[in-house]
């Protein structure tokens, strides 16, 4: 008999509003444009960027959508100057150390994947914290991808599965797809419905690569920092019309 290992986390009740997407991942790419086009350093772009997550994660209820997970970091980006890369990473930890207060007033419950290793002890506490702080909230589903490569995270997933291979846990014979994304880093989360793309790069950049597999997409020349409610909005609407057929004819 075949057996994974069992989610740890309770799913929340679903809010799903007819049609609309419930899980949207979002590339947040153009910080560096949007600064550059005004004479300013990166930097500034990636503040302004850090700006825009409260208005969309508050919005998420307004469009039924009840999971959201945003590209903050990849495992690519350490190839960034390190003036960019140390200031990124002093932005995450200033960001989760000043919008723990409002992110749990919200009710949204914070996770973060990706690798953590690579991270410095001081961000690596506070990401611990934020996600313990806002366990037991359920309003929205706000997934922080940090260090985070698609092919990163399904060769720790192998490393994992391999282990459990190894030590009589778990058959071989029984791999399959159920199986594998029980050791991805989203094993509690669904998979992302619509993923969207800002700054008019049409590519996806090592982002949910298992996950995305049924995805819509939706490419928008909008650079990060310029996004607003109201076009996260529109896209959710556009979702609602599309026709998903998942391979399948529809009859
Ligand atoms: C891509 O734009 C953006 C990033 C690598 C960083 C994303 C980070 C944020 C939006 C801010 C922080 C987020 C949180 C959760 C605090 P880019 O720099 O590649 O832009 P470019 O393509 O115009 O150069």
């Amino acid at each position: 008999m075949c057996s994974a290992p069992t989610i740890k986390e309770n799913m929340a009740p679903s809010q799903v509003v007819e049609g609309g997407p419930r899980h949207v991942a979002i590339i947040m790419d153009g910080n560096g444009r949007w600064a550059t086009m005004r004479g300013r350093p990166r930097l500034f772009g990636h503040r302004a960027g850090a700006k825009r997550v409260r208005e969309i994660v508050e919005a998420c209820p307004d469009f039924g959508v009840e999971y959201l997970t945003i590209f903050a970091f990849s495992t690519e980006n350490w190839k960034r100057t390190q003036v960019e890369v140390a200031g990124l990473m002093s932005l995450f930890r200033r960001y989760i150390s000043k919008e723990t207060r409002s992110l749990n007033a919200f009710g949204a419950r914070v996770r973060f994947i990706g690798d953590r290793v690579r991270l410095d002890d001081k961000l690596i506490k506070l990401m611990g914290e934020l996600e313990d702080a806002t366990a037991s909230n359920t309003r929205v589903h706000l997934t922080i991808a940090l260090n985070y490569g698609g092919r990163d995270e399904v060769a720790r997933a192998t490393q994992r599965l391999a282990h459990d291979v190894a030590s009589g846990k778990l058959d071989p014979n029984c791999v399959d797809e159920e199986t594998l994304p029980k050791y991805l880093d989203t094993y509690v989360l669904p998979d992302p419905d619509l993923v969207i793309r800002t700054s008019g790069e049409a590519r996806i950049s090592n982002f949910l690569l298992w996950q995305s597999a049924y995805a819509e997409y939706e490419f928008i020349d909008t650079l990060w920092p310029d996004f607003t409610k109201a076009e996260f909005g529109n896209l959710c609407a556009a979702y609602g019309v599309r026709d998903r057929r998942f391979g399948a004819v529809k009859t």
